[in-house]
């Protein structure tokens, strides 16, 4: 990873974290406690990877900066709420996310509750809002709930529950990656490409390559993390998938061949990405980040 991708790298997150902080209601506004549970969930914490693939995959077409901004919020937003609901006692009952007490801990489970709702509403309403050519911006939002949905997300939390306990087979695996995880990746990268232009066949084909293999490799990465790396470092509870009785990749294949995997599927990302030469360079450094991580 270059100095370059670095720099860019800071100033994105910086530059996200300009975008939530606006685009969340004040913690003044009332009800006060819900707006500022809102932001405690939403700010100050995360590697932000969602909206640097919005920023990244913007670059390729030229994507205005105003429209790009709403994006990454927007998809921010959603990841914000699915690990407040994800952390829940009804869901995983994690106390330590971001290195901070999860949501319901710092204040309560409804509160926790309504603060995902209201994330995931905000989502919407900011990718709704601002300029842009209203049926893109249509073909935004769309995808957006779509992946959100569940054929999406919370398709994939659901299979995630229901298999706790299980052996699942390496197909059933890679489905709930995909759709709990990949599916949000996979919307970043296209509401960043989509953001710039109306895209080709061909070019939503490279793109959706590039952001399966990604959105595999940023799971398959969560499980060997989980089961290798320590609290502190990760900024949540380490070793809680063994505990709980997922499956994970870990589980189903061991530690060496996931890491071989990630790294597999990082190769497969750069690939992916051939046809658009230097212009997605912050994408192919972003596949690196996405295996290379630590935390
Ligand atoms: C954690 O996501 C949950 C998964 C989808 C694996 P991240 O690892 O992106 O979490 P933050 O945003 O950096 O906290
Ligand atoms: C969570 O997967 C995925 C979503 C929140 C959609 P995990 O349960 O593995 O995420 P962590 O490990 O708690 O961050
Ligand atoms: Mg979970
Ligand atoms: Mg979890
Ligand atoms: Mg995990």
């Amino acid at each position: 990873m270059s100095d370059a991708f670095r720099t860019w790298m800071k100033t994105t997150q910086a530059d996200c974290e300009i975008a939530l902080a606006e685009f969340l209601p004040a913690a003044t506004v009332v009800p006060s406690r819900l707006h500022a549970a809102m932001r405690y969930a939403a700010l100050d914490g995360g590697k932000r990877v969602r909206p640097l693939l919005v920023y990244a995959a913007g670059c390729l077409f030229g994507a205005p900066a105003g429209l790009l901004a709403r994006a990454a919020a927007a998809v921010e937003m959603i990841h914000a709420y699915s690990l407040v609901h994800d952390d829940m006692p009804c869901m995983d009952d994690d106390a330590l996310r971001r290195g901070k007490p999860t949501v319901h801990v710092q204040y309560d489970e409804a509160t926790a509750l309504l603060v995902g709702d209201a994330l995931q509403a905000q989502a919407f309403l900011v990718l709704s809002e601002g300029a842009g050519d209203p049926g893109s911006k249509l073909a935004m939002l769309n995808l957006l709930a779509q992946a959100s949905g569940s054929l999406g997300m919370c398709g994939g939390q659901a299979i995630d529950l229901a298999s706790v306990g299980l052996a699942l087979t390496r197909e059933q695996l890679e489905q709930m990656h995909r759709l709990k995880t990949g599916a949000l990746l996979r919307a970043a990268v296209l509401l960043g490409a989509m953001a710039g232009k109306q895209l080709s066949a061909t070019e939503t084909e490279a793109l959706d390559s590039y952001a399966a293999a990604i959105g595999l490799a940023f799971q398959v990465v969560d499980d060997v993390l989980d089961a290798s790396a320590d609290s502190a470092t990760l900024g949540k509870t380490a070793g809680k998938d063994a505990a709980d009785n997922k499956p994970t990749y870990v589980s189903l294949l061991g530690l060496d061949a996931s890491r071989q995997l990630a790294q597999q599927l990082c190769r497969d990302a750069h690939a992916a990405l051939q046809p658009f030469g230097d212009s997605a360079q912050y994408l192919h450094d972003l596949a690196d980040l996405i295996v290379q991580r630590q935390a």
